[in-house]
């Protein structure tokens, strides 16, 4: 099954319940949260009390990606906040592993990110203890940018490490520069939870937005 997650970053903050529901009726089953500390990235973005607020509006499941340094310190703090799932980035943290089982104690899913500089490789010594790889397209920090190319042979990369580590249900999540036009061939390398912000919250209302991007999941 594909998942859309559409990613508030590109909401309308004063209206983000409204925004959410929109994309919601549009058929998204993962709401995307982006945390920036403006030190990991060079943008700050949204933080806990926010997180909390929006968590009743959500039906589906609350994925939040924090591109945050050390992102340990906070981990109990996204859980109790609501968090189905926690996405840290392998380059924020010393202790990578640690961080999985930290996020798994806390008795939610845990995702690991990689940014574009970064090889697939590093994450062969983890892979069979994550319940999703998030392959980052841009380099995080902002909404709105142009898809990396090369991102499309990290997924295929990643599927074959899933494959060859046994983990046939490993979500494979793609985030950055996601649109109708390039997202059948991001599916087709491997991806199956699609993180969408500027081509769900721009333009048209998010509903036929989401909408268009769901339909054609389920036409594949
Ligand atoms: C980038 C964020 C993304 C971003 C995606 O740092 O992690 O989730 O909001 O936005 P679009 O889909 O507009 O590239
Ligand atoms: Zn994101």
């Amino acid at each position: 099954m594909i998942h859309l997650s559409p990613s508030i970053l590109a909401a309308d903050f004063a209206n983000l319940q409204r925004d959410i529901e929109a994309a919601q009726k549009g058929g998204a089953d993962y709401i995307h949260v982006d945390v920036m500390d403006g030190a990991f990235v060079p943008n700050i973005s949204i933080g806990l009390p926010v997180v909390k607020s929006i968590r009743p509006h959500i039906k589906g499941i609350m994925d939040v990606h924090l591109m945050i340094e050390n992102p340990e310190r906070y981990l109990e703090d996204f859980a109790k906040a609501g968090a189905d799932l926690i996405t840290v980035h392998i380059e924020a943290t010393h202790h990578i592993h640690r961080a999985v089982q930290q996020i798994h104690d806390l008795g939610i899913k845990a995702g690991v990110a990689i940014n574009p500089g970064t090889p697939v490789s590093v994450l062969e010594p983890i892979i069979r203890d994550v319940d999703m790889i998030l392959v980052m397209s841009v380099n995080p920090g902002f909404g709105g940018q142009k898809f990396i190319p090369y991102a499309l042979e990290k997924l295929k990369q990643v599927k074959a490490l899933a494959e060859k580590a046994g983990k046939s249900d490993l979500l494979i999540q793609v985030d950055g520069g996601v649109t109708m036009s390039n997202v059948e061939e991001i599916i087709a390398a491997g991806a199956n939870v699609l993180v969408a912000g500027s081509s769900v919250f721009d333009g048209k209302d998010a509903t036929s937005n989401a909408a268009a991007f769901t339909e054609l999941f389920a036409r594949l």
